[in-house]
């Protein structure tokens, strides 16, 4: 089993969905995780409290990843919680949006690249001082990078965004012993995928995918988790299908 007793980990977005179960699989592993989260504080109240039942350590930030203010803030506070060091980062937070091309609307593709592309880049450079050797970063990318799924072309363009900042991040980070990866989820069941929320959809998405059920945030934790750990030390710059074998 994945082994992180006494690393400082941040998850963004982990109130809800696979930063709620990343997190969780985290703290089962035996890391100090930072729950970060931005409107849903129930939810993220409710896992702390898990994770402390279970004799883990966490902690809660809030802050609205689409404001580099707020970013500033978050990099501040988890400062002060870990200290020095921190071990892991799970960029996780993000946002979806489909639209045709001739309807994108200019403000809603600004608002994708800033949370899922703006916010894990400053978010990784406010952390720099805390990163050393042995520390992981690993980033959400998507299917959609890969397989024209949906009308999601300003979402996917975001999500290969976040492919090209692995490769440059890892290869600057090399040389200090800090690790940068991704996982690429296929459809996964959670608030966001509203492809998994009908039948129409389900039926697109077996068809599309190898093995015939529905992704769930507890099938993406654990390849995060075990990115995160050093049972990967030797994987770097690299992007990991986690998509039930989609589009093959
Ligand atoms: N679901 C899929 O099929 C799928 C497939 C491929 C990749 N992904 C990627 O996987 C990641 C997680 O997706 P998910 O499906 O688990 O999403 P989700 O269930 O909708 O959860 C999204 C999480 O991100 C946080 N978040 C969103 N916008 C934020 C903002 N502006 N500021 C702060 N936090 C924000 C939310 O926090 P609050 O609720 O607290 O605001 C929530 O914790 C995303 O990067 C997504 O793009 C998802």
């Amino acid at each position: 089993m994945t082994n992180l007793a006494n690393k400082t980990v941040l998850v963004t977005g982990a109130s809800r969905g696979m930063g709620r179960a990343t997190a969780r699989a985290l703290a089962a592993a035996g890391a100090h995780v930072i729950v970060h989260y931005g409107n849903a504080q129930a939810e993220a109240e409710s896992l702390l409290k898990e994770i402390r039942a279970g004799g883990g350590r966490a902690d809660a930030v809030r802050a609205d990843l689409g404001s580099l203010d707020a970013v500033a803030d978050l990099v501040e506070k988890t400062k002060a919680i870990v200290g020095g060091r921190l071990d892991v980062l799970v960029a996780n937070a993000g946002i979806s949006g489909a639209a045709a091309i001739a309807d994108q609307k200019p403000a809603d593709f600004d608002r994708l690249y800033a949370v899922n592309v703006r916010a894990p880049y400053f978010i990784v450079q406010g952390l720099l001082p805390l990163f050393g050797e042995g520390s992981s970063i690993v980033l959400l990318s998507s299917l959609a990078v890969q397989a024209a799924v949906g009308e999601l072309s300003a979402y996917a363009a975001s999500k290969g965004a976040v492919d090209t900042l692995v490769k440059h991040f890892a290869a600057a980070l090399g040389p200090k012993g800090i690790r940068v990866n991704a996982v690429a989820p296929g459809v996964i069941e959670t608030d966001m995928s509203s492809f998994a929320k009908t039948e129409q959809g389900r039926a697109f998405i077996l068809n599309m995918q190898a093995l015939k059920r529905i992704g769930q945030p507890e099938d993406v934790a654990p390849v995060a988790a075990f990115l995160a750990s050093d049972d990967a030390r030797w994987i770097t710059g690299t992007t990991i299908a986690v998509d039930g074998g989609s589009k093959l």
